[in-house]
């Protein structure tokens, strides 16, 4: 499976999103690398897949909507917003405009806002990166951090703990998959 360098997707990431956005994805590929080395994975490929996990975070409803009709993606995705939209979708933008055919890179993608039963170690690297980079700064981060080094599960737990907490808190709606993953993560199910 192919997917470009890093220098190649550089700018093109940078010209799709903000000043702001695009310094947490560089940061998200610098901690990727940091997590890679502790388990043994591909450091290159970690810090692709954290510099192009919110390559579409931008992109308009109207350009999401469009998308999943023309990928013919669960319509039941229309019901929800570009929080969500961004990886599962996302991931389809990235394959077609970046030229990412790997399917591992891809999934990364599409489980980093959500988060899932399967995850790969890339999968499990980008979605703590995203939430561990240093211009992270909740309450309890260095905690995380030092979780997520001793051990990446761990770490995924701990995030999802974490962000279903928030959810619910907020009375927000939580994806049905982010439910899946907590029960299987945290509750062990
Ligand atoms: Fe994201
Ligand atoms: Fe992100």
């Amino acid at each position: 499976m192919a997917y470009p360098k890093y220098d190649y997707l550089y700018p093109r990431v940078k010209a799709a999103l903000s000043r702001e956005r695009f310094e947490h994805v560089v940061r998200t590929g610098e901690y990727a690398v940091h997590l890679a080395e502790l388990n043994n994975y591909d450091q290159d490929k970690a810090q692709i897949g954290g510099l192009i996990h919110d390559y579409a975070k931008e992109r308009s409803r109207a350009d999401f909507l469009a998308e999943i009709d023309k990928k013919n993606l669960d319509p039941d995705l229309k019901k929800w917003d570009s929080s969500i939209w961004h990886g599962i979708v996302g991931a389809e933008f990235a394959k077609d405009e970046l030229g990412i055919d790997d399917e591992e890179l891809l999934n990364s993608i599409r489980r980093h806002t959500t988060a899932d039963i399967e995850m790969t170690t890339l999968d499990k690297i980008v979605y703590m990166s995203d939430f561990l980079e240093l211009g992270r700064n909740f309450s309890d981060t260095d905690v995380a951090r030092e979780v997520t080094d001793q051990s990446l599960n761990d770490g995924v737990a701990w995030q999802l703990q974490f962000s279903v907490t928030r959810l619910v808190r907020n009375h927000w709606a939580i994806y049905p998959k982010t439910i899946y993953a907590y029960n299987h993560w945290v509750g062990g199910k």
